[in-house]
């Protein structure tokens, strides 16, 4: 037996050979996971914008339509700076903003990383230049609820509240806040959409102004629990023209 060997069999070297195998390969398993989910993240946002890149807006009669989608993407809702689509595999929403809403998006983009997932908001997971992945909140907005005629118990309107009184904790000034941006789960949970204004500088006083209607008409008892899509429609027209006089 040459030297070599003999040194190789020897116990001390052995020991050591065991040490380093215990040392060291936790460290690299833990540096080949970190890669791999840096890989896994590059795919995923790729994906997303693969996704995002297949959508395709038209604006007519000043109205956005969608002319053309990725097959994974369902449009799901559309608001006045975007289109919101549901992944089909995945709990989660792409809101992708029309041009030239592409501040609007770094700005929601900036709110939700103040608001830190919090269980009252989405949790963003990506955002690029035009678009954002946040959580799929299934439920119905509370403009929905009015119009099918679900009641909006006063505990929903304190749960508003109460995210509204973490976004100002949060260093927010909670605004826009409408029917359309408040969301009731199956579960009885309250969720706020839509924070982009979040961080205007101007009072808002919507939602003050929507719980005062709520105590001082839909609270009544003889108030109808359904109304019709048109007079909400109607009556937020008007409201609108109402504060662009008077503010
Ligand atoms: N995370 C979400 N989960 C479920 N529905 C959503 C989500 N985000 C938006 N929506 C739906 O899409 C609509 C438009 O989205 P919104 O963020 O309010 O767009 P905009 O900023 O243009 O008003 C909402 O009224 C709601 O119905
Ligand atoms: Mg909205």
């Amino acid at each position: 037996m040459s030297k070599f060997t003999k040194l190789l069999k020897s116990k001390v070297v052995k020991e050591g050979i065991k040490q380093a195998q215990k040392h060291a390969l936790p460290v690299i398993k833990k540096e080949l996971e970190k890669k791999k989910r840096q890989c896994e993240k590059i795919m995923e946002q790729s994906r997303y914008a693969h996704y995002v890149s297949t959508v395709l807006f038209q604006k007519r009669n000043r109205r956005m339509k969608v002319l053309n989608h990725h097959r994974d993407l369902e449009l799901y809702g559309m608001g006045r700076s975007a289109a919101v689509f549901k992944l089909k595999n995945e709990n989660r929403v792409i809101k992708i903003f029309y041009s030239p809403f592409e501040e609007t998006a770094k700005e929601e983009k900036q709110n939700y990383e103040k608001l830190n997932g919090d269980d009252y908001y989405p949790v963003i997971y990506e955002a690029g230049k035009n678009y954002l992945v946040m959580d799929f909140i299934e439920g119905k907005t509370f403009f929905e609820c009015l119009a099918e005629g679900i009641p909006l118990d006063p505990y929903y309107m304190e749960e508003v509240d109460r995210g509204l009184q973490y976004a100002e904790k949060a260093g927010l000034n909670p605004s826009d806040i409408h029917l359309h941006n408040l969301i009731l789960t199956k579960k009885g949970n309250v969720h706020i959409i839509d924070v982009a204004r979040f961080s205007q500088e101007k009072k808002c006083t919507q939602w003050n102004d929507l719980k005062w209607a709520y105590t001082r008409y839909y609270q009544h008892a003889y108030f109808p629990k359904k109304i019709p899509r048109w007079v909400m429609y109607t009556v937020s027209k008007l409201y609108r023209l109402y504060r662009y006089i008077y503010n």
